[in-house]
């Protein structure tokens, strides 16, 4: 028993000073010294021993207890050292330290344009409105001078709202998406407040996707109705507005042109960047912006104006053509503005 005794403590001394942690080490504990543990079952031999052996051996029983006890109190207090001190770095914040700046994003590149041209518009007295996006046929086409059936309708490739294969109609016409900014003319009219100086910028929808279109883009259009106004003041506002967007170096370009609600109509072209002549955006070193034109009687009848007493000019761009003429923009597909391509839009 004596043997047995001394090699449970060789054992005992040997888990206790392998045990990794303090859990480790209380496993250890219960398996030597617990209730149940081997000591205890070791003692039991001590009833069939003489009283002479128990006293011998109740000696070394103590002693050996007495060792296994004082390694384990000895590495249970080192454990605990070390466990303490890797919590302390673990959980330890320096509350001087400067924080981490969360990353800051900024407008798009469509917002800003939208910011600036109407700033500059602003600036010569047009004041920036907002019609809706989704519109009756009666203001996309109709009270613009083109009636149901006429083909140039479908030179906006124009989107239906629908129900499965019901296209939704409602007060004023079937409902679509707006192609074009001008559903605001006639919008604009009613509202009833004389002269109009006025831009529209909105977002747009045709069916098309290329280098050049994009199935959602925006349009700003600019209408100024008054006494007196003629085809002078609209090549003003041209000179102007390009001036102050595109700089000195830039040139427009009115070419004659045929749209249903002006009347005389024109396309208006601004030249290309200096040495980007070639790139893919441009026809012949020209991009075609958008049209322009005094507006058709009609139209003006349409809002509730007396063509007799007034006129009116009516110019509507593309907004992200407008912008992507810019010197240095450079950018020579339209739709990468809509791919949401962080390392695209964080250049701008
Ligand atoms: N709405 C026309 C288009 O989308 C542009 C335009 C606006 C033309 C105003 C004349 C006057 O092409």
């Amino acid at each position: 028993m004596e043997s047995e005794l001394r090699k449970f403590q060789e054992f005992a001394l040997q888990a206790i000073s392998s045990a990794q942690s303090s859990a480790d080490l209380e496993h250890v504990r219960v398996q030597y010294l617990g209730r149940k543990g081997q000591m205890s079952e070791l003692m039991k031999g001590l009833k069939d021993v003489t009283s002479e052996q128990r006293k011998v051996i109740g000696q070394v029983a103590n002693e050996v207890k007495k060792k296994v006890e004082a390694a384990f109190s000895e590495r249970e207090k080192t454990l605990e050292v070390g466990e303490r001190k890797a919590r302390e770095d673990e959980e330890w914040i320096d509350i001087s330290a400067p924080g981490t700046a969360s990353a800051q994003g900024h407008l798009t590149l469509v917002t800003q344009a939208i910011e600036e041209i109407a700033e500059i518009f602003s600036q010569i007295g047009f004041v920036q409105v907002r019609h809706p996006e989704i519109d009756w046929d009666w203001y996309s086409f109709e009270s613009l001078n083109m009636p149901k059936t006429h083909p140039a309708r479908d030179e906006w490739e124009t989107f239906f709202i629908a129900d499965g294969d019901k296209v939704q109609t409602g007060e004023k016409g079937k409902v679509v998406l707006t192609p074009h900014s001008s559903n605001g003319q006639v919008r604009e009219m009613e509202r009833g407040r004389m002269p109009i100086r006025a831009i529209n910028i909105n977002k747009c929808y045709r069916r098309q996707s290329t280098v050049r279109h994009s199935p959602m883009f925006h349009q700003f259009e600019g209408w100024l109705i008054g006494e007196n106004v003629n085809i002078t003041h609209m090549k003003g506002v041209f000179d102007y507005f390009v001036k102050q967007f595109f700089g000195p170096d830039r040139e427009t370009r009115l070419r004659p042109y045929h749209f249903r609600f002006t009347e005389p109509s024109f396309e208006i072209d601004i030249s290309a960047e200096k040495g980007k002549e070639d790139s893919k955006l441009y026809k012949d070193g020209w991009l075609e912006l958008g049209g322009a034109g005094m507006m058709h009687p009609n139209v003006l009848r349409a809002g509730g104006l007396d063509p007799e007493k007034y006129t009116g000019i009516a110019f509507g761009w593309g907004l992200e053509r407008t912008m992507m003429m810019k010197s240095g923009m450079n950018i020579d597909d339209i739709r990468l503005l809509y791919k949401n391509d962080m390392r695209f839009l964080e250049q701008f």
